[in-house]
């Protein structure tokens, strides 16, 4: 005789659903709201479309759109990044894990989402970042408008204000300015880029949770105006001393001390570059579709 429970068992195996598409989480970029030609809204319904029945959440930072957008400013990154962890560790429908696609400054962000609370939120499995600044910023939007030399100066106006503590405090962007002429400033008081990348001291966990994705893969814009410079988004920067000759990822001292675990990943065929012809954040749906879609969320 078939006792009940066996009964139950072969019920709930039969009817057990086909297996979930993997959930999505986005994490916009500086005014994404407002500003930019690409809109996050249609890149949702656009996943929801190519991935019938998946999850798809976008960030928001805040209680409303508004604030969200003015968090992108004004909201430090540390405690930006605590708000999203704990959005994350709460959300039901995360817990088997998910993948993660930031938008420029939303990369880095992410990023941080990983190394801090990897391990408290489902299992993220591949993180994606699209024009992150990895290696921050030392540049000004729309630079190339402006002379050399007149950029050059407002530059290093910006960077002798940015790393006073209050402007770290108030201005999301400063926290990850990155001042290639003055190093041991930044590594003693960018409050957020230089924590994220292990430059005062490794944090095991960090390299423990960014170690478990499956793939880091970054995206880089090879025409991009808006970041500099935009090896940042390879997470490749100006050597130290200077701001013309850029060391690639594998050239830094970051790398080949493996203060992030970043060279063992590559090791173990996780890391991924790629890159676009165009501006910041410019691709097609088909180009993303072969290169991001098919091999990484489906
Ligand atoms: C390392 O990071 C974890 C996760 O964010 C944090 O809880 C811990 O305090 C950090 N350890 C140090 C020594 O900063
Ligand atoms: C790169 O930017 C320059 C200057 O804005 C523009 O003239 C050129 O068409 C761009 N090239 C591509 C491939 O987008």
């Amino acid at each position: 005789m078939i006792s009940w429970l066996s009964l139950l068992y072969l019920f709930t195996y039969t009817v057990a659903e086909p297996a979930k598409p993997t959930p999505i989480v986005l994490w916009h970029g500086m005014g994404d709201t407002c500003c930019f030609s690409f809109s996050l809204g249609t890149f949702k319904l656009y996943l929801e479309k190519q991935i019938p029945g998946a999850y798809v959440l976008s960030l928001r930072i805040g209680n409303s759109v508004i604030e969200d957008l003015e968090n992108g400013y004004f909201m430090n990154p540390n405690k930006q990044v605590d708000y999203a962890c704990d959005a994350l560790a709460k959300d039901p429908k995360l817990q088997d894990g998910f993948n993660a696609i930031g938008f420029s400054q939303g990369s880095q962000f992410l990023r941080a989402v990983v190394q801090r609370c990897g391990h408290k939120v489902g299992p993220v499995k591949n993180l994606i970042t699209l024009g992150g600044q990895h290696q921050g910023v030392y540049g000004l939007p729309h630079c190339f408008a402006l002379q050399h030399e007149t950029c050059d100066y407002v530059r290093k106006l910006l960077n002798y204000a940015a790393y006073y503590r209050w402007v770290q405090n108030s201005l999301v962007q400063a926290t990850y300015w990155h001042d290639p002429l003055d190093d041991t400033t930044y590594k003693q008081n960018s409050e957020f880029l230089a924590d994220i990348n292990n430059e005062r001291t490794v944090n095991q966990t960090y390299v423990n949770n960014l170690e478990s994705l499956e793939h880091f893969i970054m995206v880089k814009f090879d025409n991009d105006s808006i970041v500099q410079p935009k090896e940042t988004e390879w997470f490749g920067f100006y050597a130290p001393g200077q701001a013309k000759k850029i060391l690639s990822l594998q050239q830094s001292e970051l790398y080949k001390q493996d203060r992030l675990g970043l060279k063992k990943m590559e090791e173990d065929g996780k890391l991924v570059f790629l890159s676009q012809p165009g501006d910041h954040l410019r691709f097609t749906e088909e180009w993303f579709s072969n290169n991001i879609l098919k091999p990484y969320l489906l």
